[in-house]
């Protein structure tokens, strides 16, 4: 049993995440949880709204808000939509908490301290229109790296290089969209990150080769051979937790310092005592899901904060990096109106359908595609036909032919059930997501074999007045019932849902564990057997459609 501490990558609290967002780093990462659950493992999985930045006060400078509430409605707008998706989180907190301003404290000043801060004074560039330093976001431009006109101050979203204001070529302040921009002397502070490259080349030559995605090793290993940079970790702004040194009263922390801290900053928050427990163990696994734009704040800058802070935590044992989902070949983008979000979503079909079409579409590594076709097809033929159905007709026999039900079966010891299982809980042992949910349809398949070759209904009237025939649909009828309950256990983790409706009907009412799979089933012959899942309606393609 090991202790396990799931995070996924904090969304902005600007906008509600959309589909992509969701299947990059939140679902993956509940899906993961959910596994650990059933499995016994000592895991807890956090996850929170990420409320600083430029994006949040840039967007309350135009609403003419204050920054944290703004942060703060949005933080429980996703929040909620999260439950709604039933995440599990242990805890969903945010980054603008006392809690996390002692995290993010603690590490500036363990930094400080051994020497990995240095102050520095350069030219920023100021909006002569809005009279303020633009920093990040703030400013925009052209990539001096790939030439696309797509570079935001901190960050390319092209090419995803991290990248400087100064950097920035042909820049354009994002709140009047003028050019009228002077450099001005400034004084900030950078992480020298320079001064750790060696430590952390060594920690993921050490570590990443075999737990890390292994685009994320190759990007990270490239960046410090290029040779790191010493990075600013402050910022001319309004926005975020004060620099705890005098002289910095008109700048913030850099939201990257304290949203990738807000992962222990939330721990926290949850438990004041218990934290301690998960993030400074060595024995812990720090087991992380995030999307590929955020990985080198994860593979560089965090570690580099663990190593050089000397602070004891955790390092990541994981990098679990996702590639990104397009829609309908494009990418997502709510000015162009493509793609869906979480709210929408839900409008549309039920949380289980979107978590389930989505972890099949899941860019586990490489970039994949939501088409409305795609999606009509999991729904469709694969959660309805082959699992949905499967079960409910194994259910509906099972109630017509009572005197061939075997009570006390140990679904395990099935054997399409155990080559199943097996698969899952490999795939879930290496984090092959993608795997282990098609070990759930491979199993429903095995269960559709059965049915057709075997014609159970045909075996139960035969029984009737052929002892032999009776035996043999017996034996049919408790591998068709192992099936139906396994399917109830491994789809927990990708459509709670239906996995709670399917596994009432053997009376288990708590959350599933991987353990009843070698206990025995009770089938309750009681309950009438409902459909798990519908095929799209014409009205809910149409409502698709809309989004195409
Ligand atoms: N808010 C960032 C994004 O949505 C992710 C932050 S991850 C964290 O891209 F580690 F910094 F929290
Ligand atoms: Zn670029």
């Amino acid at each position: 049993m090991a202790r396990v501490i799931v995070t996924s990558a904090l969304p902005y609290a600007y906008s509600v995440p959309h589909l992509g967002n969701f299947v990059g780093s939140v679902l993956p990462a509940d899906v993961y949880y959910k596994y650990l659950r059933m499995n016994g493992d000592d895991a807890i999985f956090v996850c929170g709204s990420d409320q600083h930045g430029t994006p949040i006060e840039l967007a309350a400078v135009k609403k003419g808000v204050e920054p944290a509430v703004l942060a703060d409605e949005m933080h429980q707008t996703i929040k909620t939509l999260f439950e709604r998706y039933e995440c599990t989180f242990t805890y969903y907190g945010k980054t603008h908490t006392e809690e996390n301003k002692e995290v993010a404290y603690s590490f500036f000043n363990e930094l400080y301290n051994n020497g990995y801060i240095s102050e520095h004074e350069d030219m920023q560039a100021y909006c002569n229109i809005d009279k303020r330093f633009l920093t990040d976001r703030f400013i925009q431009g052209t990539c001096p790296y790939c030439h696309k006109k797509s570079a935001r101050g901190d960050q390319c979203d092209s090419c995803n290089r991290l990248l400087e204001p100064s950097q920035i070529i042909d820049p354009f302040c994002a709140i009047c969209g003028k050019s009228d921009i002077t450099f001005k002397k400034t004084k900030n502070l950078a992480f020298d990150l320079n001064k750790l490259q060696d430590e952390l080349r060594d920690f993921i030559k050490r570590n990443g080769k075999y737990n890390w995605s292994r685009d994320a090793v190759n990007k990270s290993l490239s960046m410090i051979k290029e040779g790191l940079r010493p990075r600013d970790i402050t910022r001319n702004m309004n926005w975020g937790f004060q620099v705890p040194l005098s002289g910095y009263e008109n700048s913030r922390i850099y939201v990257w310092f304290d949203a990738v801290g807000g992962y222990i900053g939330i721990t926290k928050e949850w438990d004041s005592r218990k934290w301690r427990d998960y993030w400074q163990n060595e024995h812990t696994q720090l087991v992380q899901f995030l999307g590929k734009d955020n990985t080198l704040f994860h593979t560089i800058i965090w570690p580099a904060m663990i190593i050089g802070s000397k602070l004891g935590f955790v390092l990541p044992h994981t990098i679990k990096e996702s590639q990104f989902l397009n829609f309908e070949g494009k990418k997502f983008s709510k000015s162009n109106k493509v793609g869906i979000w979480l709210d929408e979503a839900l409008r549309i079909m039920p949380a289980d359908y979107w978590r389930f079409a989505l972890m099949y579409a899941y860019p586990e590594t490489a970039d994949s595609d939501f088409t409305r076709r795609g999606f009509a097809d999991a729904v469709d033929t694969i959660m309805n036909d082959k699992i949905g159905n499967f079960a409910q007709r194994v259910l509906k026999l099972a109630a017509a032919n009572r005197q061939l039900v075997e009570q006390g079966i140990v679904p395990e010891s099935e054997k399409r059930v155990k080559a199943e299982l097996e698969k899952y809980t490999a795939a879930f042992g290496k984090l092959q997501l993608k795997k282990a949910i098609a070990a759930v349809v491979g199993l429903a398949e095995q269960g559709n074999r059965i049915m057709s070759e075997k014609e159970p209904w045909l075996l139960a009237k035969a029984a009737k007045t052929d002892a032999k025939a009776a035996g043999e649909a017996k034996d049919v009828f408790s591998s068709l019932i192992a099936i139906t309950f396994a399917l109830g256990v491994m789809l927990y983790p990708f459509t709670p849902e239906a996995s709670r409706k399917l596994l009432a009907h053997f009376k288990v009412v708590a959350e599933p564990t991987l353990a009843l799979l070698s206990g025995a089933t009770e089938l309750d012959l009681e309950r009438e057997p409902k459909p798990l899942f519908s095929k799209l309606t014409a009205d809910e393609m149409e409502k698709l459609r809309k989004y195409a």
